[in-house]
């Protein structure tokens, strides 16, 4: 039985910076951010990850006209949980009251979301559940060195989330591709806690925030998503021309602009929201997904290729039938 999407939501919060605002703080210009990223904005929370994801989990939930007792399963893409422990899921399911529901976290960084998908899919697929909640939500704000204009500029915060659902249909939540490349994580990390304890040297130096190689991941990105999505076209017997939307992860446009060529499609294809959010990591795919869900740009039966890639290094393609 298909696996469907029957209700999306979003949450980003209210708090904008603007790159003007970033002028303020590090040694760079609006001019530079857009010519490099096409970014303009980003929001910030002050509330944390648990409090943007329940905003966008009772939107999809609203949606799709579910309570929240109904879910089997809570799912949720995130790297910047409020806490090491209780996960965030399970944070989401105690404000929703969605008792019944199992619930963990899953880390993917920027893949995040499409991760949390595909997963849920392969649970509802086999039969073990019926309905899942998969949410993607960071606060990369709490990472970044805002003193590091490398970085600081790039990302936002946000939520976004779907409901997902096995029933009866002809399409639903489609083939997937997904990789890792763990030798190659240096590149784009974020340390959590260090060891401290008194039979170890505390490692005072090490400063929590997040560091990258920019150019390596940019490469990493134009060369990867584009094969990924390749290889999952070609793995579905379809070709670029049967979608109607690419809604590609939002790190940047040079990056989106860069696929779109190497896929011959036109950029219009190619929804983007980044101008106004940044890089809200896992979020970033679901926010944008719900966006055009609720502008009535998608219809029945349009097939969507959602593609994502962040650190670990991870990268992930997925086709939906809407
Ligand atoms: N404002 C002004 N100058 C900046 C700057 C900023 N915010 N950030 C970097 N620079 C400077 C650099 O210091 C460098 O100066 P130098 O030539 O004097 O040394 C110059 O701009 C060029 O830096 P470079 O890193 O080569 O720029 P770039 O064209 O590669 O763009 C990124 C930098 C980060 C925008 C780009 O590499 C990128 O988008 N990478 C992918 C990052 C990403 O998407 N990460 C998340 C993945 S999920």
């Amino acid at each position: 039985m298909p696996v469907r999407m029957i209700g999306t939501g979003s949450y980003v919060p209210d708090k904008l910076v603007t790159n003007e605002d970033l002028e303020k703080l590090v040694d760079t210009s609006d001019a530079w951010i857009t010519e490099r990223t096409g970014i303009h904005t980003r929001r910030v929370t002050g509330e944390g990850t648990a409090f943007m994801a329940v905003r966008a989990a009772r939107r999809a939930l609203e949606a799709a006209g579910m309570e929240a007792e109904e879910l089997d399963m809570i799912l949720v893409g995130t790297s910047t949980g409020d806490f090491l422990f209780p996960n965030t899921a399970c944070q989401v399911q105690a404000a929703l009251g969605a008792d019944r529901a199992v619930c963990f976290d899953l880390s993917a960084a920027c893949s995040g979301f499409l991760f949390t998908l595909n997963t849920a899919k392969v649970y509802l697929e086999s039969g073990a559940y019926q309905t899942a909640l998969v949410i993607g939500a960071d606060t990369l704000s709490k990472t970044i060195d805002w003193e590091d204009r490398s970085t600081c500029v790039l990302f936002g915060d946000g939520a976004g989330a779907a409901v997902v659902r096995r029933e009866q249909g002809s399409f639903g939540v489609g083939g997937f591709l997904m990789g890792s490349d763990g030798g190659r994580g240096g590149c784009l990390a974020c340390p959590s806690a260090p060891v401290k304890n008194p039979w170890f040297v505390p490692r005072e130096e090490l400063r929590e925030v997040l560091s990258m190689n920019g150019q390596e991941v940019f490469r990493f990105a134009v060369k990867t998503v584009p094969e990924v999505m390749e290889a999952l076209l070609r793995q579905e017997g379809l070709e670029a021309g049967n979608i109607k939307y690419f809604i590609l992860h939002q790190a940047n446009e040079r990056i989106i602009a860069s696929v779109a060529r190497r896929m011959k499609q036109p950029i219009e294809k190619f929804p983007m929201d980044l101008g106004q959010y940044g890089n809200t990591s896992g979020a970033s795919i679901p926010i944008l997904l719900d966006e055009l869900n609720r502008e009535g740009k998608l219809s029945e039966g349009d097939r969507l290729l959602l593609a994502g890639f962040g650190a670990g290094l991870t990268w992930g393609a997925t086709i939906i039938t809407w």
